[in-house]
């Protein structure tokens, strides 16, 4: 069966050879590739500064198959570096959640990494609340546990320019590590590294065997996760708000029969979904190449040597069309290393040069403002410099990263639907700087999807599943809070449908209250007639909504839970499991400080004990947040 990519582990157990040299470890948690990439180019380059010394790259998760693994792996550890994203609430990424959690749990371990020198970069956006916690954190921790930090810790900043943030980090640790990696005796200077162009060998295929192309609805292997999703047909599609509203948003339901696919309340779905065919049409104009050809691209040469470990894993034999449709990311803005791999094939030398110029120290300015500020993404790049056209194996190497999938908090309970899950998506328009309207390529996709109810030939998607610790309490007496503006509301209809199931089966369920926004009634206030019905049913005992955009001043989710101050202060005095979903960077925030001002007003204590309440109630998992 054809399937996606999955990501070459490699778990043989390497011979710890004593040759002498240093090992550094470069460890990374990474969602989307973006840490990875950083850790790799950074052994690279350390490579080639220092042949004294052995650079290792190394996944989280892969590293150590269990706590005492983990253990006794870092114990031996003498230099590292991590690179740690952050995500969401404060979180790790996937790969690295596990890491994370036996790191932080470490205190008692005491000062048992005195042996071991690193430092840290973290990967995160200034525009969240928790900015660079995950990195934070480990670097307080490492330093609690006796390990010496050769360099503060490094903050990038996604909202800005990562790229420079990573080369400011690097500037600092060099000089740090030329002390360490390098002989006494050892004077040389080292020359400046310039990564090469990486490119995959690319082998064309007779166009006839395209039409073998497809995608196999069992994906042969035992677990779906990122690496191994599998085909689900779209069976419901349908528009949530009023031809009156001028935004969109899109109920979806895919069909997981006969996928192995199970998920819970409460988790996501990651959709890996297509550009839109006039994306894919600009591309193919840009690069020049025929949308036909049929190809694979490979990551070993004729002979069979590894060409480059930094490269993506290849995806299945397809046609160009196909390709730029599923794995190119062309609308981001591009990264300085695809700037100078487009140089590197634009037949105009003075296109070749600005390309450099861009992606160079002089330059750092001018990509800043050019590139990121101005959110160009890389098709507009590419239309500027026309005569830069990368051949295949260069594009999907080092020009365009891969799509990457979306992630959705699911808006259906398997209790209600079994066979289907349910995603409600919000449509993204964004106008930009440069003035492109930017079409959301997983929301866009949703919005134009063809549902099996219409047509046999419907749209489908290769998804996965990503469990959540975003669950109803286990006790079913247990009052709940929900907030969730928005789409925020998708995982409450799925706790809904939960709760009216066990309603239905005679289970006696605790009071429940949710608090939901939207602008106007009569435009995007989404499944209206079935939040009445959970209501009227009894599976929710009180509904409140904000309308942000009916009267003379903005009505939020925030400003109605102070009016019911008290009931939210008697719930929770009850035990009550606070939930909250949707935008991270204005109402969840909001919403945070609202809930301490209650707690602070209704149990009439001061401020910094309101505070460790707050942190009580999320350490005990009771004030649970699903945020983006
Ligand atoms: P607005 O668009 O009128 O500003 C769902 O998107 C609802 O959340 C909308 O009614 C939106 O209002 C509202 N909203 C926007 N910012 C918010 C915030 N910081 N806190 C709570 N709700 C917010």
């Amino acid at each position: 069966p054809v399937e996606l990519p999955k990501r070459v582990i490699e778990r043989e157990p390497e011979p710890e050879v004593d040759d002498g040299k240093k090992k550094v470890s470069i460890f990374f948690g990474t969602q989307t590739g973006t840490a990875e990439g950083f850790a790799k180019a950074i052994a690279e380059e350390a490579k080639a500064r220092y042949d004294k010394a052995t650079f290792k790259v190394l996944d989280l998760d892969d590293y150590a198959a269990d706590d005492d693994e983990y253990e006794e792996k870092f114990k031996k550890e003498k230099f590292a570096l991590f690179f740690v994203a952050t995500y969401g609430d404060g979180e790790p990424t996937d790969n690295a959640a596990r890491f994370y959690k036996w790191f932080k749990e470490g205190s008692e371990r005491g000062e048992w990494l005195q042996d071991l020198q690193y430092g840290v970069f973290g990967l995160g956006n200034r525009q969240y609340e928790h900015f660079n916690k995950v990195a934070k954190e480990v670097d307080d921790i490492l330093t609690e546990q006796g390990a010496k930090r050769l360099v503060p810790v490094g903050l990038g900043d996604d909202d800005q320019c990562i790229e420079d943030d990573f080369t400011a980090w690097k500037e600092d640790l060099w000089p740090v590590l030329d002390q360490l990696l390098r002989d006494e005796d050892d004077t040389t200077v080292s020359t400046p590294y310039t990564a090469a162009v990486l490119e995959y060998r690319v082998v064309i295929h007779d166009p006839l065997d395209a039409a073998a192309e497809k995608w196999h609805n069992v994906n042969g292997h035992a677990i779906v996760d990122a690496q191994h999703p599998v085909r689900a047909n779209v069976a419901v599609q349908k528009e949530l708000h009023t031809p009156a509203s001028d935004r969109s948003c899109t109920h979806l339901e895919f069909d997981i029969s006969g996928t192995g696919v199970a998920y819970e309340t409460g988790d996501h779905v990651g959709v890996y979904c297509e550009n839109l065919s006039e994306t894919v049409e600009e591309t193919l104009r840009l690069l020049g190449l025929s949308p036909d050809t049929y190809f694979s691209v490979h990551t070993d040469s004729e002979d069979g040597k590894p060409i480059g470990s930094s490269l993506p894993p290849p995806f299945p034999p397809c046609t160009l069309r196909t390709a730029i449709a599923r794995y190119a990311d062309v609308l981001s803005s591009p990264k300085k290393s695809a700037l100078l791999a487009l140089a590197a094939h634009a037949s105009d030398p003075s296109e070749a040069d600005r390309l450099r110029h861009l992606a160079s120290p002089a330059g750092k300015d001018e990509y800043a403002e050019w590139v990121i500020a101005s959110q160009r993404s890389l098709l507009e790049v590419m239309a500027e410099f026309p005569s830069a056209k990368p051949p295949l194996g260069v594009f999907f190497a080092a020009v365009a990263p891969r799509l990457q999938p979306r992630y959705y908090s699911i808006s259906s309970s398997p209790r209600m639907a079994p066979s289907r899950i349910h995603v409600t998506c919000a449509l993204v328009r964004d106008k930009m700087p440069t003035g492109r309207i930017h079409k959301g390529v997983c929301s866009t996709w949703m919005k134009n999807s063809v549902p099996l109810e219409k047509s046999q030939d419907c749209s489908w998607a290769p998804i996965f599943v990503r469990q959540s610790n975003f669950k109803l309490p286990a006790d079913n007496k247990v009052p709940v809070i929900m907030i969730g503006p928005g789409t925020g509301l998708a995982p409450f209809r799925g706790f809904l449908q939960e709760r009216l199931a066990l309603k239905e089966e005679g289970v006696e369920l605790g009071p429940s209250v949710l608090f939901f926004g939207c602008r106007n009634r009569q435009m995007d206030y989404i499944y209206e007639d079935e939040l009445n019905h959970f209501v009227n049913s009894g599976a929710l005992s009180e509904l409140i909504v904000a309308f942000s955009r009916e009267g003379p001043s903005k009505e939020y989710v925030q400003h109605k839970m102070m009016e019911k101050a008290s009931d939210i202060w008697s719930m929770i005095s009850q035990g009550a499991y606070i939930y909250v979903c949707g935008d991270a960077k204005g109402m969840a925030k909001d919403v945070h400080r609202t809930l301490h001002t209650i707690l602070q007003e209704q149990g009439s204590m001061n401020s910094s004990k309101a505070e460790s309440m707050v942190k009580n109630l999320q350490m005990n998992g009771r004030y649970l947040r699903d945020v983006w």
